[in-house]
């Protein structure tokens, strides 16, 4: 199944998921209708919203007694997620100090810095408020905890930040909570409203934790090797903040030492001033393809994990999700 067919499978759901996303955005305050509409109609590619879908609709028998009786709680969490989602990029970038984000200037650049991060808020506190309609004190759970790691990641991160010292094991740990913790809490929602028992609900979990750190190390491989329009984000960033990403730790510690030294000054000092050379360095290092390799096994991990799920073409569309995480190119 290729991605392609993963977004026609869902998009009856996606398209209800997408109108509840706009009458949930309206606000009285202009200011922030006018920067939640920017952020959300610049797109994206929706992938933890359609995991919410896939993983509800994969425990199809539950499901028809579940919409039966009225219910629609994957619409809304696939929602609620893309909102959590969404409120992190716009604080991300502030922090990151990004200049593009979906093809088009990202919010700070646009509005500021300070209507990005408040707006940020907005779009949290109005993903609480619908999270709460669905009633379930476990979703609630999930999601306040899942919400609170990921601050804790990005924390973390900024203490890495500029350090050169950072381990591939301290890297590991930053994405864990700051992307992997969000698909993780995606697809473990889709069986929790669908009532699956603990190790079902667990599988759902892992294979999103696995999926969610794949997709991240491709992200932090495409910072040095894709192209801007086709990622629709500044290549370079990364480096430009002195992020010791995985590809910069692992091409620091298999270059030679004047290009260990060249990488770690960047890392203590940010900048893109020796971009050229690092990336070269990259490569002769072979950074990417260990990165790449990494994120195969943990896609495949996470394709592991579906053994116990019933078969259905949404569990095909899952394994095709973990597939993409590695072999996207935005
Ligand atoms: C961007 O996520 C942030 C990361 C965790 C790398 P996506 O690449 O899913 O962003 P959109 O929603 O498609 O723009
Ligand atoms: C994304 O980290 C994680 C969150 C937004 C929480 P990055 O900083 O690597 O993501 P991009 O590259 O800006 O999308
Ligand atoms: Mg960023
Ligand atoms: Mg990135």
């Amino acid at each position: 199944m290729t991605i392609e067919d993963v977004f026609t499978l869902i998009k009856g759901d996606m398209d209800k998921v997408n109108s509840l996303i706009q009458t949930s955005l309206y606000s009285e305050v202009v200011l922030i209708n006018q920067i939640s509409q920017y952020i959300i109609n610049s797109g994206g590619k929706r992938l933890r919203p359609i995991l919410v879908l896939l993983s509800a609709n994969a425990f199809a028998s539950q499901k028809a007694a579940l919409k039966a009786n009225d219910s629609a709680h994957d619409i809304t969490l696939a929602a609620v997620i893309e909102f959590i989602h969404t409120a992190t990029l716009l604080h991300d970038d502030v922090v990151d100090e990004s200049e593009l984000r979906r093809g088009k200037d990202t919010a700070n650049e646009l509005f500021g810095n300070a209507a990005s991060v408040l707006v940020g808020d907005f779009l949290y506190s109005r993903a609480f408020e619908m999270m709460v309609g669905v009633g379930s004190m476990k979703v609630m759970e999930i999601l306040s905890h899942s919400t609170n790691t990921i601050a804790e990641g990005e924390v973390l991160q900024l203490l890495n930040c500029n350090d050169a010292s950072t381990t591939e094991a301290r890297y590991l740990e930053v994405i864990h909570f700051k992307t992997a913790k969000l698909f993780e809490s995606a697809c473990q929602l889709g069986a929790v409203i669908m009532e699956q028992d603990d190790a079902i609900e667990q599988a759902m979990a892992n294979y999103g934790m696995h999926l969610g750190t794949a997709f991240q190390l491709i992200d932090d491989v495409l910072d040095y090797s894709a192209s801007s329009e086709e990622m629709g984000k500044n290549v370079g960033d990364d480096l430009a903040e002195g992020k010791p990403t995985l590809p910069l730790i692992y091409a620091m510690a298999h270059g030679s030492a004047t290009e260990a030294t060249l990488i770690r000054e960047a890392i203590e000092q940010g900048g893109l001033d020796e971009i050229e050379a690092i990336t070269q360095t990259i490569e002769t290092t072979g950074a990417l393809d260990y990165t790449r390799e990494i994120a195969r096994k943990e896609a495949d991990l996470a394709i592991e994990q579906l053994q116990t799920i019933p078969d259905s073409q949404y569990k095909e569309a899952m394994i095709s999700l973990a597939n993409f995480s590695v072999d996207r190119s935005y």
